[in-house]
């Protein structure tokens, strides 16, 4: 039991849940209705109803509303989304205490103060379509029966139950027993029992049989006036509450009372179960209460066949996939199967669990365990017993009869039981049977129940592979996958070596613990597929995690079946949904982790082409690169391995089909690294890298790749490169029209200055003119050799010196000759062009960004 909700608010005097959206309505004593929504924990909506206590209000979900009914005699219908109210009607002479909705008719029930129900039709306007006449006190509770919409209960004051028929307007039965006025009343919704329930001022709750019309049980231990009862319709608890401030949870067929709950809020006023899910809401004097009960986990099975086997209260049904035909699957769509009845089960069934060959059932409840064949439900054997496991071998199972007794059966005959050194507290089946208890986790060998090893880990779930190499075990907090070592455990059992008090040391190795809860698991060769705490679909394969779907709701994992290469997956409302999974895949991957890969060879055709590349992930991952690159269909995928693996060829080939710079470079980079520098220079023009180039040109010494180069740059506008690379050449005419072409003109001027003093007029001519046009002071302060040469000395002699060194420079000498180049000493004489400018500078105003621009050039 976990309380999911707690609403204080004033007096609640009853509660609804609505069917599909996760509300509760609350009607109060002060006169509102409120909505509380109980994922979000918050108060939805309200409604001003009247200044009166509203003794009841009800979802109608499939018109959008809620109808109250006060003390003020008054019906009214709000729409829940617009808030308004859609209608209202004084309905009876006294106070309302009661609405019934029916379930498929525009009708609702209402009872009163007045003594009288009667019945309203929605749809011909609210017309009361009929009066019943019977009870002689106040009507405090009406239920339809959910078996028989056209009868109703009633629960008075008179101390009667009284029993309708829609139609007649004089009560069918009444049933009388109950020594003080009776408040509440509920049907029993199971299809095996013809029962009422009621709740009364004598502190009793009763139980009738509405066929012979007697008192079959009677509850006691309420302590006041009994408020509500009811049978829950999903499980098999009654549920009464009481002024005495506690509600109790009693078992629908022993009648056992299986707990009390008092959350310390007063009075118990109402209490409303869901059909479909485990809450329960209650109502009391200082709030409204939320509550789950029992397992979410539902009572299903599948055999390898595709038959499933649930339970639906105690009616045991059967669905057959094959019967499903041929019909398209989506992933996750709710298969709509055909349903056969298998009868009805002794016990209430908590699990269903088909053994390992699925010739038979076990079903479990209530300390009790029955065996059934599969085929025709017929009972092969029973017991009592805490647990119940099966073994690996479908003739074996074992049960846990307390805290400290395991008993393990053969062909059903008791074979042999034991009491486990640190007690059993749980018991796992599969390979090995497993003991669970508060030093750990006992594997015992099922035929001498020796202990093989134990373990310190408190596990919730162990699934062993169905060749028995593989176990996980699942905590609460992750889970652990370890290799059964079956060879080792058998020679230390002969040899008596390493077998220590906690068993066998060597019989496990851990192979890896991924941190996710598994909520439901099995395996599929090497593949362990579970459903986890949130929700997700995944499976496990050397120790990489494949998500198969994300679900919206959880869902209990029921079977893989090869052949439809699906799994099966069931919710708590039974339904059934399938996702696909190639069992190829899962074979492959299995292959690999066992480093068969002439399996794996013969398995990959089987495989589409559009999951090779999955399956190449996956064996990239477990660090089979080159197989990896044989079997991946993605060619981002296969460039990637083809780099990892230097096999440049098919890399280059990727990357002239996908024509991506990227891949261009990072080719180029391997390429280099491998001094495949043919190869690299191609890569390093596809991908336009020129600073690339141009390390790899001047680096190897290659002129014609520096020529190529240069040119090549130029014409891409990769003017830095092109400069350099000119440069390198002697090209200097080259280098100065470059700059003055990107309109760098102090630098062409500088340039000429130094190598070129034939330029020097024209390009300073051409930097004041440039200059001129944001500052002309600065533009005149430039000094031109042609009209000032006396600031110039020298300049005759630099021309002469271009001249000879013009044969010089374009000459090209291997880089061996270095040592044997004489310095040149620096021809220009930039000191005195400083100079000459340094004077004209005291002359320029500071003024319009002059100051900056100058600097900048200068
Ligand atoms: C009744 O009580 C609820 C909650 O306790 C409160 O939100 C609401 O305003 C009250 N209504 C009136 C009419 O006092
Ligand atoms: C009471 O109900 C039963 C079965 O529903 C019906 O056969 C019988 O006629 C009803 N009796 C009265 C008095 O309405
Ligand atoms: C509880 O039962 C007694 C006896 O029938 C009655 O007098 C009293 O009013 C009841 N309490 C409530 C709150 O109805
Ligand atoms: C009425 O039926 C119940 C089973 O629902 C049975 O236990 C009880 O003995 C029957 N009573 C009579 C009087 O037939
Ligand atoms: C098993 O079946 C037999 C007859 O088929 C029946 O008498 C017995 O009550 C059943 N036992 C259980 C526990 O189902
Ligand atoms: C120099 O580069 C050119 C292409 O630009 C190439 O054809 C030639 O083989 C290279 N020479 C050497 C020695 O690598």
């Amino acid at each position: 039991i976990k309380r999911k909700l707690t609403a204080r608010s004033d007096r609640v005097k009853s509660v609804d849940l609505h069917p599909t959206e996760p509300w509760m309505v609350a009607s109060l004593y002060n006169g509102s209705v409120c909505v509380w929504n109980h994922e979000t924990q918050t108060l939805v909506k309200t409604f001003e109803v009247c200044d009166l206590p509203v003794r009841v209000a009800k979802f109608v979900a499939r018109k959008h509303w809620v109808i109250a009914g006060a003390d003020d005699m008054q019906i009214r219908v709000f729409n829940y989304n617009t808030l308004e109210r859609a209608h209202m009607f004084e309905a009876h002479s006294d106070y309302i205490r009661c609405i019934a909705v029916h379930p498929t008719q525009p009708y609702i029930l209402t009872s009163s103060d007045d003594m009288l129900i009667k019945l309203w039709d929605w749809d011909r306007k609210w017309v009361c379509g009929q009066v019943f006449e019977g009870h002689t006190h106040y009507v405090m509770q009406i239920v339809i029966n959910p078996k028989d919409n056209n009868q109703f209960a009633s629960a008075s004051l008179d101390r009667t139950i009284k029993v309708w028929q829609l139609g007649s307007s004089s009560p069918n039965f009444t049933l009388e027993g109950h020594e003080k006025g009776v408040n509440c009343i509920d049907y029993y919704s199971g299809g095996d029992k013809p029962y009422l329930i009621s709740g009364a001022d004598d502190r009793l709750v009763k139980i009738w049989d509405y066929q012979n019309k007697t008192c079959v049980q009677t509850l006691e231990g309420h302590t006041q006036n009994v408020s509500c009862v009811s049978f829950h319709p999903e499980l098999p608890i009654i549920l009464t509450g009481s002024e005495d401030g506690t509600v109790r949870v009693w078992h629908s067929s022993t009648y056992r009372l299986e707990n009390t709950l008092n959350y310390g809020m007063e009075r118990v006023w109402c209490v409303c179960g869901q059909r479909g899910a485990n809450s329960v809401a209650l109502g009391y004097d200082e709030g409204s209460i939320i509550i789950k009960l029992g397992r979410e986990e539902p009572a299903m099975s599948m055999d390898s066949n595709g038959k499933i086997m649930w339970a639906k209260h105690s009616e045991v049904q059967q669905a057959n996939l094959k019967a499903m035909g041929e019909a398209e699957i989506q992933d996750g769509e709710r298969l709509s199967l055909a349903v056969k009845d298998m009868g009805s089960c002794e016990i209430y069934p908590q699990t269903i669990q088909h053994n390992p060959n699925g010739r038979f059932v076990v079903v479990c409840g209530d300390g009790e365990y029955i065996i059934y064949t599969a085929m025709a439900l017929r009972n092969k054997s029973f017991g009592s017993a805490q647990e119940f496991v099966w073994g690996h071998d479908s003739s074996e199972y074992a049960t846990r009869e307390s805290t400290s007794m395991v008993k393990i059966f053969k062909n059903f005959k008791e074979n042999k039981y034991f009491k486990p050194d640190f007690g059993a507290e749980g018991i796992h089946g599969g390979f090995l049977l497993g003991v669970r208890s508060v030093s750990g986790l006992a594997f015992y060998d099922w035929e001498n129940t020796e202990l093989v090893r134990r373990i310190e880990i408190q596990p919730k779930h162990v699934f062993w592979s169905e060749s028995g190499e593989l176990v996980c075990i699942a905590t609460e907090e992750s889970f652990f996958v370890l290799r059964y070592l079956a060879e080792k455990v058998a020679t230390a059992q002969e040899t008596k070596e390493g077998v220590t008090e906690d068993g066998i040391e060597d019989a496990f190795e851990v192979l890896g613990e991924i941190q996710e809860v598994v909520k439901t698991g099995l395996w599929v060769g090497d593949c362990f597929i579970y459903t986890s705490s949130v929700n997700r679909l995944n499976y496990y394969v050397g120790g990489e995690i494949v998500t198969v779907a994300h679900l919206d709701r959880t869902m209990y994992l029921l079977g893989y079946i090869p052949k439809d290469d699906r799994l099966y997956l069931g919710d708590k409302e039974l339904n059934i949904v399938t996702y696909s999974l190639l069992v190829s895949v899962l074979e492959y991957q299995t292959a690999v982790m066992r480093r068969d890969f002439g399996m794996a060879d013969r398995v990959l055709p089987t495989i589409p082409k559009e999951m090779r590349t999955r399956v190449a992930h996956f064996l990239e991952k477990q660090g089979f690169m080159q197989q990896a690159l044989a079997v991946s269909t993605d060619s981002e995928h296969r460039f990637e391995l083809a780099l990892q693996l230097g096999e440049l060829k098919i890399a280059y080939q990727l990357a002239v089909e996908a024509e991506s710079e990227q891949k261009w470079k990072q080719l180029a980079e391997l390429a280099t690294t491998k001094c495949q520098f043919v190869l690299a220079q191609e890569c390093l023009h596809h991908a336009q890298d020129y600073g690339g180039l141009l390390l790899l040109a001047t680096a190897s010494g290659n002129t014609t790749m520096v020529g190529k180069l240069a040119e090549g740059a130029e014409r891409d506008g990769k003017t830095n490169v092109a400069f350099l690379t000119y440069f390198l050449q002697g090209k200097l005419d080259k280098c100065l029209e470059l700059l003055i072409k990107t309109n760098r003109l102090p630098e062409a001027a500088f340039l000429a200055r130094t190598y070129l003093p034939s330029h020097v007029s024209r390009v300073v001519n051409l930097w004041k003119e440039s200059l001129g046009k944001v500052n002309q002071k600065a533009a005149d302060a430039l000094a031109n050799p042609t009209d000032y040469s006396n600031l110039f000395p020298g300049l005759q002699e630099a021309f002469l010196a271009e001249e000879y060194l013009k044969e010089t420079h374009v000459r090209l000498r291997p880089a061996a000759e270095y040592p044997l180049i004489t310095s040149v000493p620096v021809p220009a004489n930039i000191q005195q062009l400083h100079i000459a400018i340094e004077e004209e500078w005291d002359n320029i105003p500071q003024a319009n960004g002059g100051h900056t621009r100058f600097s900048l050039v200068f």
